[in-house]
Order: structure tokens, then sequence, then C-alpha cells
């Protein structure tokens, strides 16, 4: 035995001399990226970025947390910091970064962010989570949003075949696709999938009254008559779900849309990534449209890459070149069209994007345009997290019966999200 453990030291040994580096230690040039993209269309779209950084020599190494929505990829990520061993990039979600960046955990991206011109190509609302006290923490590779509905072609088609438009079209064609004998809506039930659908049922009770609620945290709209329709809308929406959903991933839902079990999934453009992977297309095979009563708004996440405060000049020149690498177009085209969200900056053509990323594309520059782009409450873009998580108590109580009816659900929100402040 002691034989074995001598000679494997002598080759660890070796394999340090050969390569300058201590068993398991990364080379400097090599970039550690905590993230939560495990699915299967978010794993291929993480491979487009780690193919890319490999052409510039930036090695690898992966700190994968699965988990959608990122709960637990924040949890890891603060015993990671705590032990004082942070990670060099870390996918993160708005007011998340900002909340690092205000415990000086970052890095500054600065200096490569002012001579690409970053400022003058990525749109405000973005910038308000990629900057912190003027500087550059953040390099956003994407802007994904939840106010969508996607929609198996056939099942659609067997339920009279118009996409809805208003809350009462969504209705029928709902107890149209029961009727038919599937599952009408497809559905995980985890407090963060809850929410998502959540943000587009808020939002399509009026835009001036998401950015009432959701944005301004006014306790009138968050316990109002508003708030406690929009609340009967999800419990009316939890009707239409199958005895399993409790707890199932959201690709396991998006699955059951792309082969035809479940009529529909009211989830972020990240689904998309999932029909892609399955080789379905826009139009043919699924359609994707804005939860009804939406359209012409947006509930905006922007998936960044937050850099943390790394040692030594080979490091931060790595990061500083991963950040280079995720803002250049032609990645963010390449990334976007499999990760089913819209580049972070506004002077990526559209070509190489199929209708719905076209579709997402144009509606995100008109939302902007109108007044009608708000970050999104489940996605960490509308409120600091312990806002967010107090939502999701509610939403997710409200979505399993747990209130008499909306009125009760809307007290309940007004009141956590006052105790969470
Ligand atoms: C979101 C993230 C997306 C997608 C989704 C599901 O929070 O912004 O990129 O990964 O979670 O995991």
């Amino acid at each position: 035995m002691r034989g074995f453990v001598g000679r494997k030291m002598t080759m660890v040994a070796a394999l340090m001399a050969t390569t300058g580096l201590a068993a398991g230690m990364a080379a400097a040039e090599d970039v550690e990226v905590l993230h939560w993209w495990t699915s299967g269309g978010e794993a291929a779209a993480l491979n487009v970025l780690k193919d890319d950084l490999a052409t510039k020599s930036i090695g690898w190494v992966d700190m994968p947390v699965a988990g959608g929505g990122g709960e637990a990829a924040m949890t890891a990520l603060r015993a990671r910091v705590t032990a004082g061993d942070s990670p060099t990039a870390v996918q993160m979600l708005g007011f998340d970064i900002l909340d690092w960046a205000g415990e000086g955990a970052l890095g500054d991206l600065t200096e490569v962010a002012t001579a690409e011109g970053w400022d003058a190509v990525v749109p405000a609302a973005l910038q308000g989570f990629s900057k912190f006290d003027g500087k550059w923490i953040a390099a956003p590779v994407n802007v994904h949003s939840t106010n969508w509905v996607w929609i198996n072609k056939a099942a659609l088609d067997a339920a009279g075949g118009k996409a809805p438009e208003t809350w009462e079209e969504l209705v029928a064609v709902l107890d149209a696709m029961k009727a038919n004998g599937i599952t009408p809506f497809a559905h995980g039930g985890q407090a963060w999938q809850d929410a998502t659908v959540f943000d587009g049922v808020v939002l399509g009770m009026g835009t001036d009254f998401y950015k009432a609620a959701f944005i301004d945290l006014d306790p009138a709209a968050l316990g109002g008559e508003q708030m406690a329709e929009a609340f009967n809308r999800l419990i009316k929406l939890s009707t239409y779900v199958d005895a399993n959903f409790s707890g199932r991933d959201w690709n396991l839902a998006s699955a059951m849309v792309i082969n035809g079990e479940a009529g529909m999934q009211m989830m972020g453009d990240w689904a998309k990534g999932e029909f892609v992977k399955a080789g379905k297309v826009p139009g043919t095979d699924f359609v994707c449209i804005r939860f009804p009563g939406t359209q012409g708004a947006v509930t905006f996440n922007s998936d960044q890459f937050a850099m943390f405060n790394v040692e030594g000049d080979e490091a931060k020149a790595a990061q500083a070149a991963m950040a280079s690498a995720i803002m250049n177009p032609v990645f963010q085209s390449a990334f976007n069209v499999v990760k089913g969200s819209a580049p972070a900056r506004t002077d990526v053509p559209n070509d190489a994007f199929d209708d719905c990323g076209k579709k997402a594309m144009a509606d995100l520059a008109e939302a902007n345009t109108n007044g009608s782009l708000f970050g999104s409450m489940a996605h960490g873009h509308a409120a600091p997290a312990a806002v967010k998580n107090a939502t999701y108590d509610v939403i997710t109580a409200a979505f399993n019966g747990e209130y008499a009816d909306g009125a009760a659900a809307a007290a309940a929100l007004a009141e956590a999200v006052a105790a969470a402040q």
C-alpha cells in the first residue's frame, strides 16, 4: 500500500514539474466558471462559449451547479467566497451582481470595456446591472425574457389553430387541449418556475401595474384588487397541470411540449434552446407567443458573467480576455442563436436567428423605446433577493392552493414584501 501511494506521489510530483502546477490547480490562464447551465439546450450554448475561449487559448475549469434560475448556484457561490476561494467568473442575474459588488468581491473590467466601447452598445437597462460605482464589473452575454408561451403546433391546431392573444383566449385554448386529452400546461412545481409564470400573469394586468407592483413595490398595488385578480388567474392556471408537476425540472416540462404530451409551457426563452436542441422549428413544430395580453412589453433577465477578484496579472488578463470574448458581436450571435435569448449588444445582426429569436430582438427594441421594458421579478431583475424570495413563497403557496382566493394571496404578498425590505 505504502509503495502504491509513494508511486502515485512521484507521478504527481513529475506532473507538477512538467506543468508548473500543484495537483488539481488551474493554470493561470484558465478561467474557473460557476454556472447553472446544465440542461441540453443550456449545455449546447455553454459549449459555444467554451469552444470560443479555447480558440483564444483560455482554458475552462467547469463548476456547474444544477438548478434552473440559479438558486443552488448562488448558495454554492456563497460557500466558495466565504472559504476565500472565489471562481474567476460567475453566471449571475440582476441585483445579485450589485450585491456582490457592494461587498467588494468583484473585479474591474473598465479597462477592456472602455477600449472596446461597451458603453455605446449595451442597453442602459443592462448596464444598470453590469456597472457599479461607474466601474464595469460584469459582462452581459444575453437578454432573456420571461413573458413567453411555447406551444406545440399540432396541439394548437387540434385546439382550433389560433394562438391566444388575451387571457380569455388562453383559457379557451387550455380548455380545448384538456378536452383533447393532453396535459394543457406543462409545468414544473418549483418556486422559481411558479414565479416565472407569474411575471407574465402580472404583466398581463398592464405595464403600469407591473411597474407599480414589482419595480416600485407599491404596497397598494401588491395587495390590491388587480393583484388579487392576477393571483386568481395563477390559481386558474394551476388547474391545467398534470398530477406529477411537483418538483419537475423546467426542461422536462419543455420536453412534454416537444413530444406532444402537453400543449404549452409558460417559460422564459431558454425553453427555446430545448426545442432547438431537439431539432424543432418555430412555426412548423412549435409556436412562440408573448404571454397573452403582454404583447409589446418585455420582462427581461440578462445572464451576465460577474468577474470576481483574482490574484496575479495572468489571472486578471485571462479574466479580461474572457470578458472581451463574451462581448464580441460574432460570438453574441452564435451563442444566443443556441441559447434562445437575444444578444446583449444592440449592434448584432439578426440574420442567423430563427423567427422566435428575431421576434425576441424586435420586441426588446420596441419595449425599450416604449418604456415597457421591465426587469423580471422571478429572475432577480426587479428587486433584490430578499424581496424576490418573499414573492416566491407567496406565489408558490398560491399555486398550490394554500389561500382561500386571490385576494388573500395579494394581502399575503403585500405583507411579505414589506417584511423583506
Ligand atoms: C435563468 C437564466 C437562464 C436559464 C434559466 C433556467 O435564470 O437566466 O439562462 O438558464 O435560468 O436555468
